[in-house]
């Protein structure tokens, strides 16, 4: 049986940092320590600047914690669409600067000392389905036009033969979590103040300074950076403009055919493939099943489709680690990075539709040079302020049009619940206890433990997953453990607890 937990967190040690226990006073605060904040807050510092960074959980035990560790500028198929969604010039700006990332994230590794094994190799998205050939093909036109390194091939290091592959070279792969404890440890030498376990729980803006309230205590500062893959801050509305998707991953111990090479399928379902080393131990890890969060799709025989895929196409001898997390689809295809939508010292950095790797330390060049006072040339095509095209906004309708029916049709099936008394050991769910809805985990032991379905975002209902055996939200992506802890944001206040009274048998 395998752990499930990410194969990176289980092999890299971060730093531990303190809580935060008394105000604090500098000039920027960054929130949120993924990569985009621990990039942000490196620059920033470089620039001279007193920074302090405020992480609700552990250092790099976000997405970026449960990532693939595909340092690539291969982002799927991304630029056919991304020329006629944003326009040529903005394509190759987001072209330029996610090519660019890969060279970014190797300097900082040297400069930070980070043993991260970064390694560059080729990546390909290929298809082994004829009518999927027009769509490399359009795929190549488009990443050719804007200068990225891609070739049309037949020829891959996968064990199968494929109809057609686009080859990116001049990529490469890395352990995500041993750079980001190193970013980490760099930070503190040089006088970064870091806090963990210390929630952000609101932002207010003055005409001088600006307040994080966090559920310890106040930081004050000149600007703010909310790294928190989706700001939390209703102000923005980020919330109505990405939706929220999850992922699994696998990690593989292979007896041959090891791959050199980086892969993804163009067509569904997802699979996403890399080399992964363990000390003598080499293997794949392999990411897909796709899904929006707060889905009923998010159950255990997820990981068992990946485990399948994987021993169906290469020599597998074990798996080692499983685990799963979630990034934010923008509507137009580029992420949101700049300053916030009716703010003057607030920024924001997300929407990086699980290619935050190189679009996390994208947005941590641009922010820094805007928080130095300079302008950035790539601000102009992720500008956070953006309202989008028309098409753009009839997406965002349609998205939205689902969040009110889930609100509505998620509220309607709740008097469709069964008793708390049915519920098996293992199992969770919506149920009626003492006349009232709830939602309720029995563990293995028996023991019941029961929340409020009511999301403590803006009250939509949230949804049992058994996968990871958490509370989700469909509407935003928020998420709870089986006791109403946030799991994830924009919700900063954890559900609320009931006493049922039920048979513990
Ligand atoms: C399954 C999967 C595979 C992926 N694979 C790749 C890949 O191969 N290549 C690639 O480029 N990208 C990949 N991505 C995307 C990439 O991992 C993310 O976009 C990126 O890690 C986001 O980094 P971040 O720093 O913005 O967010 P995170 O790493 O999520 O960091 C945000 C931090 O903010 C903290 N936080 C949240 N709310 C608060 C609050 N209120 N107060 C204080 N702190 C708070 C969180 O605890 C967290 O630590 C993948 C994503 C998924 C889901
Ligand atoms: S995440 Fe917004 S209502 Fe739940």
């Amino acid at each position: 049986m395998s752990d499930h937990r990410s194969v990176w967190l289980a092999t890299a040690t971060h730093p531990a940092f303190d809580s935060l226990s008394a105000d604090l006073d500098v000039d920027v605060a960054v929130v949120g320590a993924g990569i985009t904040g621990l990039t942000t807050a490196l620059l920033l510092q470089r620039n001279g600047a007193r920074v302090a960074v405020i992480e609700a959980g552990r250092v790099g035990a976000g997405t970026t914690g449960h990532t693939t560790g595909k340092v690539s500028s291969q982002h799927g198929l991304k630029y056919h669409q991304l020329i006629q969604d944003v326009g040529e010039d903005k394509a190759r700006i987001y072209a330029d600067a996610n090519q660019q990332a890969i060279g970014k994230i190797r300097e900082l590794a040297d400069e930070v000392g980070a043993d991260c094994d970064f390694e560059t190799a080729p990546s390909f998205l290929y298809t082994t389905a004829p009518d999927e050939v027009e769509d490399l093909q359009a795929e190549h036109d488009a990443a050719a036009r804007l200068g990225l390194p891609a070739t049309l091939t037949t020829e891959t290091d996968l064990p199968f033969r494929v109809q057609q592959a686009l080859r990116f070279d001049d990529q490469a792969h890395f352990h995500a979590a041993r750079y980001t404890a190193a970013l980490a440890r760099t930070l503190d030498e040089r006088g970064v103040q870091i806090v963990e376990q210390t929630r952000a729980m609101g932002i207010e803006e003055g005409k001088e300074r600006v307040t994080v309230k966090t559920e310890h205590g106040d930081v004050r500062a000149d600007h703010v950076v909310i790294a928190t893959l989706l700001p939390f801050l209703d102000r923005g509305g980020f919330f109505a403009k990405a939706r929220p998707k999850r992922a699994y991953g696998v990690a593989a111990v292979l007896r041959s055919g090891f791959l050199t090479g980086m892969h993804m399928t163009a067509g569904s379902p997802t699979r996403s493939t890399r080399p992964w080393t363990d000390g003598d131990r080499r293997g794949i890890i392999v990411v897909g099943e796709d899904h929006e969060t707060g889905s009923e799709e998010a159950t255990p025989a997820r990981y068992g489709a990946l485990e399948e895929w994987a021993r169906s196409h290469f020599d597998v001898e074990s798996f080692e680690y499983r685990w799963s997390a979630q990034d934010f689809i923008p509507a137009d295809g580029m992420p949101y990075i700049g300053r916030s939508p009716r703010s003057t010292r607030t920024f924001v950095a997300t929407g990086f539709q699980k290619w935050g790797l190189t679009n996390g330390t994208v947005a941590a060049q641009i922010l820094a040079e805007l928080l130095d006072g300079r302008d950035h040339p790539w601000l102009e095509a992720f500008d956070a302020t953006r309202i989008g095209d028309p098409s753009t906004l009839t997406n965002l309708a349609k998205d939205n049009l689902k969040v009110g029916a889930h609100f509505v049709g998620d509220r309607l099936a709740r008097l469709r619940s069964r008793s708390i008394d049915h519920l098996a050991p293992g199992e969770g769910g919506i149920v009626k206890a003492d006349g009232h809805t709830v939602g309720a985990y029995r563990s293995a032991d028996g023991t019941v433990h029961a929340v409020s379905v009511d999301c403590t975002h803006l009250g939509c209902t949230v949804k049992w997953n058994s996968a990871e055996r958490s509370w989700d939200c469909p509407c935003h992506g928020s998420r709870f453990d089986c006791d109403g802890a946030v799991l994830d944001g924009p919700a900063v206040r954890p559900l609320s607890q009931v006493e049922v009274e039920i048979d513990q048998g």
